[in-house]
């Protein structure tokens, strides 16, 4: 049949589960994404609690966001926690050296961060500044966070304010230190890292604590090899992997002007992050055959140009309908590797990358790839459901794609969720499913699509993009047959 991909759904009961972690955000002290974004200050008149914007809040609650990744980025290897405690109007300032040189007086910091954390029910995900600080510097912020009490971090903890310690799990110990982290070997950072381990306690004697190595850019397989070759297995539960999706890096072009070449171009780089992730994972096979170490993505996410008269340090981009292609394909290809991808970080939260909030003044709006995010809660902890299919083809210029991503779980109650996108810009695909042996009784879509694919939100009509009920959809013979349109993303609950 023409344009048809059959997809398999394999129930296998020792599939992994996807960990809600794969969900993840970023937030770093980048452009407009803490400041003027989600904290704007306590004597803002824009409602807010402790500084944050209530509407953010609200906006992330419903993404169910898992974790958040803060200070930094680049940024983190330049911050010093103490700087951003105590009272505000004492904190020294500082220049932010990567992103837009801008002074940065540090009201927003560890209480702000971690006490939003607890307002958003989400796991904090913090860094140790290893590119310009020391080991010092980080096991009192360690002690600061984690220690219960009777301690000189606690006692000044308590000082501040906070009696009783945070519950951090995640750390991230350096960021990028192949770049601007330091520019450093493998060699010399592994060591680094073992040396930084080594002190890292979050005092609860839990076990709990989660330490994750700065990995790879994109395809720098060496990097993964020697951190893997050269950390102790008890020193280490992760190792990064960054990756982002663009038309060309020294010609990124403009996030909503761009034509079907620079969007075939970005979905190379999109769909890359499948083989990226083989790969990688092949060489961790290697060395961890017991799956012990994580792979965590913890950028991801389309960079363009910023939007035309706006800082170029501030890294500020519209997000079309490509973005949510970029969305979709890229979490059904974590979903399906969630045996070692478990975790992972849009970049970024607000007003920065591929954003999945976007402010101006006092307006909010919520862009196609926060509609994806939360299409897409429902695979949160479900156990996953492997696909196997052979996918129709998106051809553009004598060049091919596969046309078609998906992924599919079961969640605790036993509801079936499958998500599908179909990445061709002008071509419908069919899908044809046997649901045999699911015992179905019932099927439920949404969809989310738009006319061209560099529709977008705007503050003026913040809603002309969001998810709608699909019916495309029927079944014959126990055979779900569905109707994808051109670059939509679907979701379907079957029970
Ligand atoms: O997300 C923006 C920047 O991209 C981060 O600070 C850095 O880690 C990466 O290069």
């Amino acid at each position: 049949q023409n344009n048809t991909t059959t997809v398999k759904i394999n129930l296998d009961e020792t599939a992994p589960i996807i960990s809600k972690h794969i969900y993840g955000h970023f937030a770093e002290h980048l452009g407009r994404c803490i400041y003027d974004g989600i904290y704007v200050g306590e004597d803002s008149k824009i409602p807010n609690t402790n500084g944050v914007r209530n509407d953010i809040i609200d906006a992330l609650k419903g993404l169910k966001i898992p974790n958040l990744r803060w200070p930094g980025g680049c940024f983190a290897d330049t911050y010093h926690w103490k700087d951003g405690i105590g009272p505000k109007e004492d904190r020294p300032e500082m220049v932010n050296r990567w992103w837009g040189g801008v002074t940065e007086d540090n009201s927003f910091g560890t209480h702000d961060f971690l006490d939003l954390c607890e307002i958003l029910g989400t796991e904090p995900y913090l860094a140790a500044n290893v590119g310009s600080s020391t080991v010092q510097e980080f096991t009192d912020y360690l002690q600061y966070v984690g220690h219960k009490e009777g301690s000189p971090m606690s006692d000044l903890r308590k000082e501040n304010g906070r009696p009783e310690p945070w519950n951090v799990t995640f750390w991230g110990v350096g960021n990028e230190m192949w770049g601007c982290g330091g520019n450093m070997t493998p060699e010399y950072y592994s060591n680094l890292y073992r040396q930084y381990a080594t002190f890292m306690t979050d005092w609860t004697n839990s076990d709990k604590m989660f330490r994750i190595a700065s990995g790879a850019n994109v395809a720098d397989y060496h990097w993964t090899e020697v951190l893997m070759r050269d950390i102790p297995k008890n020193l280490i539960e992760g190792v990064a992997l960054h990756s982002y999706s663009f038309v060309e890096w020294e010609k990124k072009g403009s996030s909503t002007k761009f034509d079907e070449a620079q969007y075939f171009s970005t979905m190379q780089t999109a769909l890359k992050m499948d083989e990226l992730i083989n790969k990688h994972t092949a060489i961790m096979d290697k060395y961890d055959p017991n799956n012990k170490v994580a792979l965590i993505v913890d950028e991801w996410g389309g960079w363009y140009d910023v939007e035309e008269g706006t800082n170029p340090g501030f890294l500020y981009q519209q997000n079309t309908m490509r973005d949510a292609m970029i969305a979709g394909t890229t979490l059904n290809i974590f979903n399906n590797h969630s045996s070692r991808v478990k975790m992972a970080n849009l970049a970024q939260t607000v007003n920065v990358l591929q954003a999945v909030i976007l402010t101006e003044g006092e307006k909010m709006l919520l862009t196609p790839t926060y509609h994806i995010m939360k299409m897409y809660t429902v695979h949160h902890d479900a156990q996953l459901l492997p696909l196997t299919f052979e996918s129709e083809l998106y051809t553009y210029n004598n060049e091919t794609l596969p046309a078609i991503s998906a992924s599919a779980s079961k969640d605790k109650n036993g509801l079936v969720h499958i998500s599908l996108v179909n990445i061709d810009s002008k071509k419908e695909n069919k899908i044809e499913i046997n649901i045999k042996d699911l015992g179905v009784k019932n099927i439920t879509g949404s969809i989310l699509s738009s006319s061209k694919l560099q529709d977008h939100n705007t503050f003026d009509n913040p809603a002309k993009i969001q998810p709608k009920e699909f019916k495309n959809f029927k079944v014959k013979k126990g055979v779900l047959e569905i109707e994808l349109p051109p670059f939509s993303v679907v979701v379907l609950e079957a029970k």
